[in-house]
């Protein structure tokens, strides 16, 4: 029975928090702030002091088979190495020691599917499954150092596969189940992994999609990947080839039940996760084992305020993505936390599913992507005011920057005043959270990330030459290595060193954000400075959508551009030349639509299809972006006088009048 049904007036509310705009900060109450972990603001400086000794500090909270001796191996930036010479292994620490400690029985996962399913998962559970299956892995050959892709989406299956991988040392990758079958299959071929677990099918909004058949399509020639191991979640029906293909039930059946943890050495590889760059290429981020266990568990901890005996935490992240890796799967795990995990999407099989689900398990903690707040926001109260949400005692954010008046809406009807929220910064690369307010401790902004977290040290510092902004935008660094940074892209150091640390030298990371710092010395980040997208907090390369779009028959040319959107926060634009005509058709924009979806999933596809005659380069050919922005966005044109054919410009704006005559 719902206690907290709430009948709301959504204008008196809409009027309440356009005043509240004018609020510019919250500080935690005294009652929140009386039980957290953290509530001294001398952590920071005591962090800062000593640094190197307070995440060493941090790292002994796991357990080791054999103790580091040096912390940080900084002789060869920024090839940083952390905790070298100890040994430890990741499943050990997620699974084992929390049932050696007498909590077996405690829940890891509260599952839910998608049409209501339910699985309850002891960490007991996890213990006999993990062990099974890193067995059955060994079986088929597996080996410490190879790569394992793992495209299986939000399943419970998915977190032991991954911590089988961990407990042998063998190496995960990935791939988030929006991807599409040949998204997989380059991030198979580009990390050379030798098996891959997927699922006969996948629950998709109350349809099933034939994941195994979509792999077998095109995954037929991949030399270097000897076996693909299918869970039977849907009962789709599907191929099996003999000799490559095995059932992950009957080869767990098959296996030995006890699997001791592999002493890892710190700095050996615990996943590769492959990210958009500002190529068509992506990257594949490397995180190793000491030093993004250490990052995840602790920022988890604190910035969580977690108490693993009483807190019902969920991250509504999928697995897929690096927030689903450190919150969903490292940081709960390892803190021996009781989590929700939700197979599906937040409207089906209706608009209010996450907060019947807050109700159902009692979550405490809740994080999510702004995006999802603004849906919500959208959809009206009449959702979470159907249920009873005051279980929950703190909220997240993370993936993207959050306007102030949905964040007041998540403050007022999903916190009921009474929740800090943490709006959380970092990236795949930085491993764990970097920016970010502490429940206990920090006033927060709306919008704002607030402060660097405590041992992290960041700046904002002036493009041109990289001196620190007290006050004011700038580019955002990091300054300081820390223990879950990347180590390198896979099997590629010259792009890693390249891409991150050649503009302001090896010492400073650079982030690929714009940021502003305030009178405060809080940070409000503002998005990337390269081209990529951030559709939803997904992140897409521009480059990476344009080449699916190349690549679509009649096409002859593409560019494409972030455009900012109400809902999505980016959405893609992309302009587009057909090859002999200059007219597209609805069909072409279907047919573009379609190919992105095939080439990338259909969370890449371009919102507004723009089709010109001629896009505007300069005299070396190469396409001028910033023009292309401002025209999208109905700007004034900035400096064109670089523009091979100025005619172009005047072109493309007829085209886009004559659009936007359409649409009227
Ligand atoms: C953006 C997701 C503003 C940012 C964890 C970053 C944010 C990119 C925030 C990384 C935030 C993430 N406020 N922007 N709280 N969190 N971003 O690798 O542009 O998928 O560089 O990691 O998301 O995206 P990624």
């Amino acid at each position: 029975m719902a206690t907290g049904h709430i009948t709301r007036d959504d204008q008196a509310l809409d009027k309440e928090l356009a005043g509240l705009l004018s609020v510019e900060s919250f500080e935690p109450s005294e009652e929140f702030r009386a039980h957290a972990t953290l509530n001294d603001p001398a952590i920071y400086e005591e962090a800062d002091r000593d640094w190197q000794g307070w995440w060493a500090s941090q790292a002994e909270k796991l357990d080791w088979f054999t103790p580091w001796n040096q912390v940080l191996d900084d002789s060869n930036p920024p090839f940083y190495k952390w905790f070298l010479g100890g040994k430890l292994n990741v499943s050990y620490n997620c699974v084992d020691r929390h049932v050696l400690a007498g909590n077996g029985a405690r829940v890891a996962y509260h599952w839910r599917g998608e049409e209501g399913e339910e699985r309850d998962i002891t960490y007991a559970d996890l213990h006999r499954d993990v062990q099974k299956f890193a067995n059955a892995l060994k079986d088929l050959g597996i080996q410490k150092g190879d790569v394992i892709g793992i495209y299986a989406g939000m399943i419970p299956e998915t977190v032991v596969s991954m911590l089988a991988c961990s407990r042998i040392g063998a190496v995960h990758n990935v791939v988030f189940g929006g991807f599409s079958a040949e998204s997989v299959r380059e991030r198979m071929e580009f990390s050379e992994a030798k098996a891959l677990i997927t699922v006969d099918g996948a629950a998709r909004k109350g349809k099933t999609a034939a994941v195994k058949q979509s792999v077998d399509e095109v995954m037929g020639d991949l030399e270097t990947l000897k076996n693909i191991i299918v869970i039977q979640a849907k009962g789709t029906e599907c191929e099996m080839k003999d000799g490559r293909d095995v059932w992950f039930h009957e080869i767990c059946e098959a296996a030995a039940d006890e699997c001791p943890a592999e002493p890892m050495d710190a700095e050996d590889p615990l996943f590769v996760l492959y990210t958009s760059g500002s190529t068509a290429k992506p990257k594949g981020i490397l995180h190793t084992t000491g030093g993004y266990l250490t990052g995840a568990s602790t920022t988890h901890r604190y910035v969580f305020d977690v108490k693993p005996e009483s807190d019902v935490y969920w991250c509504c992240a999928d697995v897929g993505w690096i927030t689903g890796h450190t919150y969903i799967v490292y940081g709960p795990l390892s803190n021996g936390v009781t989590s929700v995990m939700y197979e599906g999407a937040p409207d089906y099989p209706h608009r209010g599913i996450w907060w019947e689900l807050v109700e159902r398990y009692k979550a405490t903690i809740f994080y999510t992507a702004p995006t999802a707040i603004r849906a919500c926001v959208k959809w009206g109260t009449e959702h979470p005011d159907k249920f009873d949400l005051t279980s929950l005692r703190l909220l997240g954010t993370v993936g993207e920057p959050i306007n102030p008046k949905a964040w007041l809406w998540y403050h007022k009807v999903i916190g009921g005043e009474r929740c800090p929220i943490v709006d959380t910064w970092w990236q795949t690369e930085t491993g764990a959270i970097m920016i970010t307010p502490l429940p206990g401790i920090t006033a927060t902004k709306p919008g704002s990330a607030t402060q660097a977290f405590p041992g992290i040290k960041v700046e904002v510092v002036d493009e041109r030459d990289g001196k620190p902004i007290d006050e004011g935008q700038g580019l955002l660094v990091i300054t300081r290595p820390w223990p879950s940074m990347l180590r390198t892209l896979y099997k590629d150091d010259e792009r890693f060193v390249e891409v991150y640390w050649k503009k302001f030298g090896k010492q400073t990371y650079l982030v690929g954000d714009a940021a502003r710092k305030d009178k405060d010395g809080y940070y409000w980040v503002i998005g990337r400075i390269d081209d990529v997208v951030n559709v939803s907090g997904h992140r897409l390369s521009t480059a990476e959508v344009e080449s699916a779009i190349v690549a679509c028959e009649s096409v002859a040319e593409a560019a494409v551009i972030g455009q900012s959107d109400e809902d999505t926060g980016q959405a893609i634009t992309a302009f587009v030349t057909l090859q002999g005509t200059t007219a597209g058709t609805d069909e072409a924009e279907a047919l573009i639509r379609a190919g992105v979806a095939e080439r990338i999933g259909k969370f890449a596809r371009p919102k507004r299809i723009i089709f010109a005659d001629d896009l505007p380069k300069t005299r070396s050919g190469k396409i001028m972006r910033r023009l292309l922005r401002d025209i999208a966005e109905g700007r004034a044109l900035g400096d064109v006088t670089t523009l091979r054919d100025p005619t172009v410009m005047a072109a493309l704006e007829k085209q886009i009048q004559s659009e936007q005559a359409k649409e009227e």
